[in-house]
């Protein structure tokens, strides 16, 4: 579906995605990027890039740094911007396309840019994944780090050589129907999950699906040095667990702008 990010990212998508992972398993991955870079900085103006809900942002912000969201759902927004003013945290929520970031910043702007938890390879064209790299590497400053986390193409073409499908319960009487499978010539996965909420007397029934480009590691790295990056270091889940190029289903990439 062409431009499926525009309205697929809602509040019953959260649950899914957002709900487990908050508080501990947030702060070991903010903690994880931080010490990554060298935990030793201060003060650091910092994109989180595709926000969502803001739950990185706010223990980026938490810690002391002056944090700036980047995201285009609203749902998403709304939520992170009532967050941060309870926990009267000055963090900027702003709305816009991540291949236009530098519409909504300043050039050489930030010291850490973070695209975390899979938020990447969205778009219909590769070309826009692409410009989103080089977009990043527009606001950072020179010698700024950049952190995305995404699929790893090669455990991606090994789980889902075959359809995948698989229901679970996610909390008490939220269940979900998880489908998907890759498109290996486009290189390109397509995923279709069916949200089904008992909780309430009327139940309500989300259907949704997605596409998402996957990348090797060698094709990371290879197109973050075209978009002006050295790559560091890479690791496997977001709270710091290794890589390996076959087994890992995301990678984590440490990529530093040239100075
Ligand atoms: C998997 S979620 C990750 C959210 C957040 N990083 C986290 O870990 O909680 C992906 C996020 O990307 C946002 N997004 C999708 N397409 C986008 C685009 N073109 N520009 C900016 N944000 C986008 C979605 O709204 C969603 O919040």
């Amino acid at each position: 579906m062409k431009h499926w990010w525009k309205n697929f990212f809602k509040p019953i998508t959260s649950e899914v995605m957002f709900k487990p992972r908050e508080g501990k398993q947030t702060h070991l991955e903010v903690n994880e990027v931080l010490k990554q870079i060298g935990n030793n900085k201060k003060n650091l103006e910092i994109l989180d890039m595709c926000c969502g809900e803001g739950r990185h942002s706010i223990f980026f912000a938490k810690m002391g740094h002056k944090v700036f969201g980047l995201d285009f759902s609203n749902h998403f927004l709304k939520m992170a911007r009532s967050r941060a003013k309870k926990a009267r945290l000055p963090i900027k929520f702003i709305k816009g396309d991540m291949k236009l970031a530098s519409n909504y910043f300043l050039k050489s702007q930030f010291d850490v840019v973070v695209s975390l938890y899979n938020s990447f390879g969205y778009f219909d064209k590769r070309s826009d994944d692409f410009k989103t790299l080089k977009e990043v590497n527009k606001v950072l400053k020179p010698g700024g780090y950049f952190v995305i986390n995404t699929l790893n193409a090669n455990a991606v073409k090994i789980r889902l050589e075959k359809q995948y499908s698989m229901g679970y319960e996610i909390s008490k009487n939220l269940f979900m129907i998880d489908e998907a499978f890759l498109d290996l010539k486009k290189m390109r996965t397509n995923s279709n999950w069916t949200i089904i909420d008992a909780r309430k007397q009327k139940t309500s029934i989300f259907r949704g699906s997605f596409q998402q480009n996957v990348y090797t590691h060698k094709e990371m790295k290879k197109m973050l040095k075209k978009a002006g990056f050295k790559v560091v270091r890479t690791w496997g889940t977001l709270q710091g667990g290794p890589f390996d190029e076959n087994k890992s289903w995301h990678q984590t990439v440490l990529a530093q702008k040239a100075i």
